[in-house]
């Protein structure tokens, strides 16, 4: 195991930075303690870092306020919104209103260019054309309003028990719900994906958008009807604009990225769609025949509670990996510090800069580092080149339409691949990566609904990183 802190052996492994990378002496700001933080992480270059506070799963279980029991109540419930959403997106109705993905497998070529000699299994979870939204903060995002609809409507008097949800879809409650602003805070894709289901049902809908966000996630929810207000600073500043603009509102509800047990629980819904994806594809996850699972982390939400879902099926036999930029690790960071109190990427003199729109956050969610700091396995951070190159690459041989973001988990396979023949992962799960019997998922998060021309220019940006 790394300590992080612990200076490295250059070129020990592929993924640890050169001496000569290094930085010259780690800007941190008042209150770290610099030995908890790894220097590559300062140094803005890509590592793997493996969790110290990961413990077995069992070991965490007693100690978090949210349990299995939570994740059963979220997938009855979104079971129970299946017919609504069948009525309101027609593209769902092939599924009954389920909103999930396909799990696809990754053509041998590319498969081998990540694995190498390893007879590893890699799949990719895609996401990215998650029906309606295409993209993974839809099943926090639709799951956290349609729960609001059902709550306002019951106040309302609309429905009853466990009568008939498509009211929630009618005149009645399409008047009810115009009384009501859902506002949110977004790198672009969570405001989407609120824009989308709160606009259907009739919500008012205000989207606070960082400076990151790219222009056409914002026309977008401007066609939706959403009001979109722009800041000029980062996603933390947009979400707590957000969050006091709502307080001062008494009709508005603030979908929180921060600290929402909704949108952790939508997304730990999905551990349970991959589950069973495997298990019909028959593929076997055990101590003999390891899963380990790509997540791209922005402020942690989705990775979280994914992690979160696929720890209560699989314990320790899921590995799970949260993948960063290089500029704005803030999980990485917020894990390595420790959890005593909220640190930023600025804080280590990092940027924050990446095309990674949706992965551009500085601030890791205290909520889902309390939640995981014993469940995640490992941190892999990758640099902006990687991302287009694998948007290119999944492209032309896969048909994968990506955004840069989206394409996190692909470099992160062969780093930690690498990685597990150091000496260093002796010893832990990590170390099992480039097993034949592993099988490795990519968890591809959004892309689908990009415009041609953002993607064209990721397209153009890859092949130049390849060339
Ligand atoms: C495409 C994409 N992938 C991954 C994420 C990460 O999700 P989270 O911010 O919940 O960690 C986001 C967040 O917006 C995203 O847009």
């Amino acid at each position: 195991m790394i300590e992080p802190g612990a200076r490295r052996d250059a070129g020990s492994s592929a993924n640890f930075p050169k001496e000569d990378q290094m930085p010259k002496g780690l800007k941190l700001g008042s209150g770290f303690d610099p030995d908890r933080i790894p220097e590559a992480l300062a140094a803005g270059c890509p590592l793997v870092w493996p969790n110290p506070g990961r413990r077995p799963a069992t070991a965490s279980w007693g100690d978090l306020s949210l349990g299995d029991g939570d994740i059963e109540g979220a997938a009855l419930r979104w079971r129970r919104y299946a017919g609504l959403l069948a009525h309101a997106f027609p593209e769902t109705r092939a599924a009954s209103g389920k909103i999930d993905s396909p799990l696809a497998s990754l053509p041998e070529p590319l498969r081998r260019s990540l694995a190498g000699d390893s007879g590893c299994r890699v799949l990719v979870k895609a996401d990215h054309m998650l029906p309606v939204t295409g993209c993974i903060k839809a099943r926090g995002g639709i799951y956290e309003v349609l729960l609001l609809a059902e709550r306002l409507a019951a106040e309302a008097g609309l429905i009853a028990g466990d009568s008939d949800l498509m009211v929630l879809d009618g005149d009645a409650a399409r008047s009810l719900f115009g009384r009501h602003t859902v506002i949110v805070g977004s790198t672009g894709n969570l405001g989407f994906s609120i824009g989308v289901i709160a606009r259907t049902l009739g919500f008012r809908c205000e989207v606070h958008m960082s400076a990151d966000a790219k222009e056409w996630k914002k026309t977008r929810l401007r066609a939706l009807g959403a009001r979109v207000v722009e800041h000029a600073a980062d996603y933390s500043a947009a979400v707590a604009a957000a969050r006091s603009i709502a307080a001062a509102d008494r009709q508005a509800y603030f979908v929180d990225d921060e600290e929402s047990v909704p949108l952790f629980l939508g997304y730990a819904v999905a551990a349970r769609d991959l589950a069973a994806q495997l298990a019909a594809a028959g593929i076997a996850v055990d101590a003999d025949h390891p899963l380990f699972v790509h997540l791209p982390c922005g402020v942690g939400g989705a990775p979280g509670g994914i992690t979160f879902g696929l720890k209560h099926i699989y314990g320790d036999d899921a590995v799970c990996i949260l993948v960063e930029p290089v500029e704005s690790p803030c999980m990485t960071l917020q894990l390595a510090a420790g959890l005593d109190r909220s640190v930023s990427v600025y804080d280590i003199g990092l940027g924050n800069r990446t095309e990674a729109d949706g992965l551009a956050v500085a601030r890791a969610s205290m909520f889902v580092a309390r939640m995981v700091a014993g469940l995640v396995d490992a941190c892999v951070t990758v640099d902006d080149a990687s991302l287009f190159e694998w948007t290119y690459r999944t492209w032309g041989q896969g048909g994968f339409r990506l955004e840069p973001s989206a394409a996190a988990g692909f470099p992160s396979v062969s780093a930690l691949i690498a990685y597990s023949a150091d000496p260093t992962a002796a010893g832990t799960a990590l170390a099992r990566a480039g097993e034949d019997s592993a099988t490795h998922v990519v968890w591809t998060t959004g892309g689908q609904l990009l415009p041609d021309d953002e993607f064209e220019k990721a397209l153009s940006r890859g092949k130049e990183a390849l060339a």
